[in-house]
């Protein structure tokens, strides 16, 4: 069984704010040591002294998911203090929609560089550990744009459907040295990634809490350790009629 999290090394990329601070409050909840990185110091402190009021096992690290150095370096210091990675949540991710000849070289670019090259680079920096140790669990927030197409998402669904193709080999690769690998494919869910388009768009759909998403991320990581859920679609009911 696989049920405890207490004194678990977890890392959550993009931890400071939306989904991946909503993981990170319930796993430093859940007693794990818990570590998030993001670029903004600002946001990280921020969600920091959040976190500090739940447990003094918490860890702030300023890095750019998509610079290897940067992502070898956050897992070194994680190293350093607590051990290896146990858990590593591959969450942050940027948005920037677009139709096909708006998009530029370089938008495409950024977006892979952070939301599929980033899940790589942290990924491969992890597993090292996690194959010594014989355990581990690797959770990637997907979206449920990498299976449903959208207009103006190409860029960002392409991203998406490379990280569950990517996380779906590994998958099979570290399954025999006990690393379960899993992908959650959130809805609409209300965050500050809309900021970078002006703000939430007002779509006619019911908005997901980030503390959803994190349920679903807690009920992944409490499984029995044979349980194997690899893709799990968290979405509304409004986007049954069209999923
Ligand atoms: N919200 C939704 O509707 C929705 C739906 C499906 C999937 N998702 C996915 O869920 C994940 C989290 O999204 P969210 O909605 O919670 O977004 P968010 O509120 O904008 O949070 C994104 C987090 O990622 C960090 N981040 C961005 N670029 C980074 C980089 N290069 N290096 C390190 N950290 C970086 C941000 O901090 P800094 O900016 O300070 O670096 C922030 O902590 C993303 O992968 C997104 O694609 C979201």
């Amino acid at each position: 069984m696989n049920l405890y999290l207490e004194n678990r090394v977890a890392l959550v990329t993009g931890g400071s704010r939306g989904i991946g601070r909503a993981v990170a409050m319930r796993l430093a909840r859940a007693g794990a040591r818990t570590a998030i990185c993001a670029r903004s110091q600002s946001s990280l402190d921020d969600a920091l002294s959040e976190m500090r009021q739940i447990s003094p096992n918490v860890l702030g690290i300023a890095a750019d998911i998509s610079r290897s150095s940067e992502v070898e370096a956050c897992i070194r210091q994680i190293k350093d203090q607590w051990g290896g990675v146990d858990i590593l949540i591959n969450n942050a991710g940027v948005y920037q929609p677009a139709g096909l000849t708006e998009t530029t070289p370089q938008m495409w670019d950024a977006q892979f560089d952070v939301n599929l090259k980033g899940a790589f680079l942290m990924t491969r920096a992890a597993v090292p550990d996690m194959i010594e140790r014989k355990t581990g669990t690797i959770i990637f927030i997907s979206s449920m744009v990498a299976v449903m197409s959208l207009p103006d998402h190409s860029c960002y669904a392409a991203c998406k459907w490379g990280m569950d193709g990517f996380a779906g080999c590994i998958g099979q690769e570290l399954v025999d040295h006990g690393i379960k690998v899993h992908v959650i494919r959130p809805g609409f869910t209300d965050t500050s990634i809309f900021d970078s388009i002006g703000g939430k768009p007002d779509f006619d759909v019911d908005w997901i809490d980030p503390d959803e998403i994190a349920g679903a991320v807690e009920f992944l990581l409490r499984l029995p350790r044979h349980a194997q859920i690899p893709e799990l679609n968290y979405t509304t009911t409004a986007h049954r009629k069209t999923y």
